[in-house]
């Protein structure tokens, strides 16, 4: 078996008396993609951000990459976010700055050794992967919202993390510009990332058949393979 690259053991956060998960349990395989969904309030952005090590669990264990995010020192947590990448459902590009500068200052904060001719030259790479590369002068302002949204990709992607979360990725696009975010965290999958994505989009979800995580109230109520649905309607028709 695949050694997981994202694992939680028993995991609950709580906010004061609230408990925002409670007791989660969930393994997470190299170079898959996973939908998260469930309620509002369901602990879905608590998960994300228990990965990137932004909160720490009130109980239980949270191992990234083989890095122990809920007990690790703050001095190390600088490691641990270069092994995982974020994109956010209203981008966070800084507005001031252009969209090569936007990747490359993502891949400088994770680390002050690269040289902005090193960054620049990566940046344009990752801009290009995500199909802009000829918009790297570009404003955010000057761009459409799923361009925003690839530049955000690129910026997640351009330190080459082993895990990219993303909260509600399409939740500001419109449906056919959803579809073209999800092609390519599909194809960041299947180049070896673990991916992670939180969402409502029901028809995503259903139709790309990946393995889906149901939260309800802090609950992992729910792991349902990926191609689930669709061998169990075969089941069903034999
Ligand atoms: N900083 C905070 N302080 C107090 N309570 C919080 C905080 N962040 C989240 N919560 C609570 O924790 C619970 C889980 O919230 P979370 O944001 O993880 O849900 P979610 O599934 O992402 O919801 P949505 O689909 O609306 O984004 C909710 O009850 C929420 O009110
Ligand atoms: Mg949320």
């Amino acid at each position: 078996m695949l050694r997981s690259i994202v694992q939680f053991k028993g995991v609950t956060r709580a906010y004061g008396p609230r408990l925002a998960l409670d007791d989660v349990h969930l393994a997470l395989e190299p170079g898959k993609l996973t939908f998260l969904v469930g309620p509002s309030g369901a602990g879905k952005t608590t998960l994300l951000k228990l990965i990137n090590r932004e909160i720490r669990p009130s109980k239980g264990e949270v191992w990234v990459d083989g890095m122990p995010a809920h007990s690790m020192k703050p001095s190390r947590v600088a490691q641990l976010r270069r092994r995982v990448g974020v994109v956010f459902q209203d981008y966070k590009l800084l507005p001031r700055l252009t969209a090569i500068e936007n990747v490359a200052f993502g891949l400088q904060v994770g680390d002050l050794r690269i040289s902005d001719g090193e960054a620049m030259d990566r940046a344009l790479d990752a801009l290009e992967a995500v199909g802009l590369g000829d918009r790297g002068s570009s404003f955010p302002h000057q761009l459409s919202g799923g361009q925003q949204q690839r530049v955000a990709v690129a910026r997640a992607m351009v330190a080459q993390p082993r895990v990219l979360i993303a909260d509600e990725p399409t939740g500001n696009l419109d449906l056919e510009t959803a579809w073209q975010m999800m092609d390519l965290l599909q194809d960041i999958a299947a180049f070896g990332t673990t991916v992670l994505v939180a969402t409502h989009n029901v028809e995503i979800v259903t139709r790309l058949q990946r393995r889906i995580l149901t939260l309800v109230h802090g609950r992992l109520v729910r792991d349902q393979p990926a191609g689930g649905i669709g061998r169990m309607a075969w089941l069903a028709s034999s």
